[in-house]
């Protein structure tokens, strides 16, 4: 039964892969403060997994250390300002209760003796990484997430971890990103927060993968004939802000997963997409987990494209 008698807005439907050789950039473009959150057609069903791996798996996809306590709390109070007042078909906001129509739940604020960060989290169908500087190193590390939508990494390996670590398995990172993206959290304002895309080709459309699978065993019954079935297009919307009162920087991660038949109709985008998996190198395929799939793909898409040119 609907719980709700408004039409929630359609997905987004981004298209960040570039055809030409793979470039590890930050890629990073100004975000508009009245987009920083996206809610779609979506928001129930994935408030609903979320509330799920909260109950079922909670230290897989909740933590916080003590020194996330401000930013967790500032983060809470930057939402419940924000959602009544960009969605208001969605949030409203009664006194110390903030009403979600769509899932028609209601949390208490102020008395909740749930984490801050986790209930932002419950919130939105964003995850939400909070980092924090390290006095005695300077260094930006991952004091708390509120994160049930991962993209093959595990947040209690991560936790209380600096970029670089974090990072670690990102082959090219540390030369190509590590020192800039060391100076952007440095100097990062609140007034002038950025989003950035990510994407890949994944055999599996769980919103939670915590494990990226191994070997060249894997997706063999992906086939050329129905890879646009059995292959999804996983998209990352990132942003990154400044919070001004605790000195913290709030990382949200949004994830857009369509299978690849999405591009059934496209023909332009899935020649842009097989040119861009054409250009990711060999270390980049291996970190992607995409060897065994590429074949399939690529003959999919290079079908797909082929039928829009006929
Ligand atoms: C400007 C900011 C950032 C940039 C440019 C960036 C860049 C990247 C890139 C290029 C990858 C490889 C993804 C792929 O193509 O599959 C990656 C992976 C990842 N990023 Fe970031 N990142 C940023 C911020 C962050 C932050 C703040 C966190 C904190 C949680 C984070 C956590 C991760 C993790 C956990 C992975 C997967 C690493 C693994 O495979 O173990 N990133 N990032």
């Amino acid at each position: 039964m609907s719980t709700h008698s408004f039409e929630l807005p359609p997905a987004k439907e981004y298209a960040p892969y570039q055809p030409g050789p793979f470039r590890l950039a930050m890629d990073l473009h100004p975000l508009n403060l009245a987009e920083w959150i996206e809610v779609d057609e979506h928001l129930p069903a994935e408030l609903a997994e979320k509330q799920r791996l909260l109950a079922e798996r909670h230290h897989e996809v909740f933590a916080a250390l003590p020194e996330a306590a401000a930013g967790a709390a500032e983060t809470l109070a930057l939402l419940v300002d924000h959602l009544p007042a960009r969605f208001p078909q969605v949030y409203h906001l009664n006194g110390d209760r903030l009403h979600n129509r769509a899932t028609a739940e209601t949390w208490p604020l102020a008395g909740s003796r749930m984490h801050p960060l986790e209930l932002a989290g419950r919130l939105v169908q964003e995850d939400l990484c909070l980092m924090g500087r390290d006095p005695a190193s300077g260094l930006y590390r991952l004091t708390g997430a509120c994160l049930c939508f991962p993209s093959r990494w595990r947040l209690a390996e991560k936790l209380g971890k600096p970029l670089d670590a974090i990072h670690g398995p990102v082959p090219g990172y540390a030369a190509a990103l590590g020192a800039p993206m060391n100076r952007l959290f440095e100097r990062l304002k609140s007034h002038k927060p950025v989003w950035r895309l990510n994407w890949s080709v994944v055999d599996d459309p769980a919103l939670f993968q915590p494990i990226a699978p191994a070997g060249p065993d894997y997706a063999t019954n992906v086939t050329a004939a129905n890879a646009g079935d059995k292959l999804w297009l996983r998209l990352e919307r990132q942003t990154l802000r400044r919070l001004a009162a605790s000195n913290d920087i709030l990382f949200t991660i949004r994830i857009y997963s369509r299978p690849l038949s999405v591009l059934a109709g496209q023909p332009e985008r899935a020649a842009q997409l097989a040119a861009a998996i054409r250009g990711l190198n060999e270390e980049m395929r291996l970190y992607k987990s995409m060897r065994p799939i590429i074949g399939a793909a690529l003959a999919w898409l290079d079908r797909t494209a082929a039928a829009g040119c006929g």
